[in-house]
């Protein structure tokens, strides 16, 4: 997608950019251009700066210096405080958050998964029928009064998920969709992905499952020392680097006894170590 000579007009450029949580450093010297239509991974151990850069890129958080444009204008604070442009801009890029607690705040979530479209301003008729198509996608209809913050981890995901689906962005920014959820959920989401990747939207996926890593993305790139975007190339290649992916600390070596003989194995995916359940 990135060499067809086709590429799409720059969705978001980020030239030089720092940013810090106070005294935290949190991303260093970061260069990206992201064009319509791709589909990025962003790889990167715990801690090494995925979830402020899609931060970033949704405007929550604002860099400390070097600059950062999204549909060819400057995306600062700013900016977003002409409220005919932050609008705008809510309706063209969504973010589904790590944290699933972080984003949810409604009563039910039925409320959650309408907010952002009714409150946007899509049509009511049509605000419902994806809100209804979004909940099944992600087996939640039986959960449509129930309060978010009473559900499991795996269902706020959920619930998170389809509030984002509901809006259908441009740009869709993913920060570990996946994980916590149930395998059936996982791959009715890889085939949405996948769907509007055919569409042309835009999509952004922060991840450590290295086995979604060719589903999802046509170009990756990776933070492997901290905080900084150091690595960049098209999944097969990537993947396939395996004193690469060790050096970065996306997978890890493990040994095993089978047999009585000493055997080691790559893990290519230590997120797997972190279920919920
Ligand atoms: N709210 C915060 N306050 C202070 N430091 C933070 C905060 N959020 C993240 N950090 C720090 O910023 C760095 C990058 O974090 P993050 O973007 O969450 O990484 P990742 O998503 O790759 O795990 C880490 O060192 C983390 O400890
Ligand atoms: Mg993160």
């Amino acid at each position: 997608m990135t060499n067809n000579g086709n590429a799409g007009a720059p969705v978001f450029e980020i030239e030089r950019m720092n940013f810090s949580y106070n005294t935290q450093l949190a991303l260093k010297d970061v260069n990206l251009t992201v064009r319509e239509g791709e589909r990025i991974a962003i790889l990167g151990a715990n801690g090494s700066g995925k979830s402020t850069l899609l931060k970033i890129l949704d405007a929550l958080y604002f860099p400390a210096s070097g600059k950062i444009s999204a549909f060819g204008e400057p995306l600062t604070e700013q900016a977003l405080q002409d409220e005919a442009r932050a609008f705008a801009f809510r309706r063209r890029v969504g973010l589904v958050f790590q944290d699933p607690e972080v984003q949810l705040f409604s009563p039910t979530v039925w409320d959650e998964v309408t907010f952002a479209p009714l409150h946007l301003g899509l049509p009511r008729a049509e605000v419902i029928e994806r809100s209804e198509w979004a909940m099944d996608l992600l087996d939640i209809a039986k959960l449509r009064d129930r309060a978010p913050h009473r559900l499991s981890g795996g269902e706020k995901k959920k619930v998170a998920l389809a509030s984002v689906l509901s809006l259908r962005p441009e740009v869709w920014l993913l920060d570990e969709p996946t994980a916590s959820l149930d395998p059936r959920s996982q791959s009715r989401l890889l085939d949405f992905i996948d769907e509007l990747g055919r569409e042309g939207k835009t999509i952004i996926t922060a991840t450590h499952d290295l086995d979604i890593v060719e589903e999802i993305a046509d170009r990756v790139v990776m933070f492997c020392d901290e905080h900084e975007i150091t690595g960049e190339g098209a999944p097969h290649e990537v993947l396939s680097d395996y004193d690469r992916l060790i050096e970065c600390n996306l997978i890890h070596e493990h040994r095993h006894k089978h047999d009585g003989t000493e055997h080691i194995h790559h893990h290519l995916h230590p997120a797997a170590h972190e279920h919920e359940h």
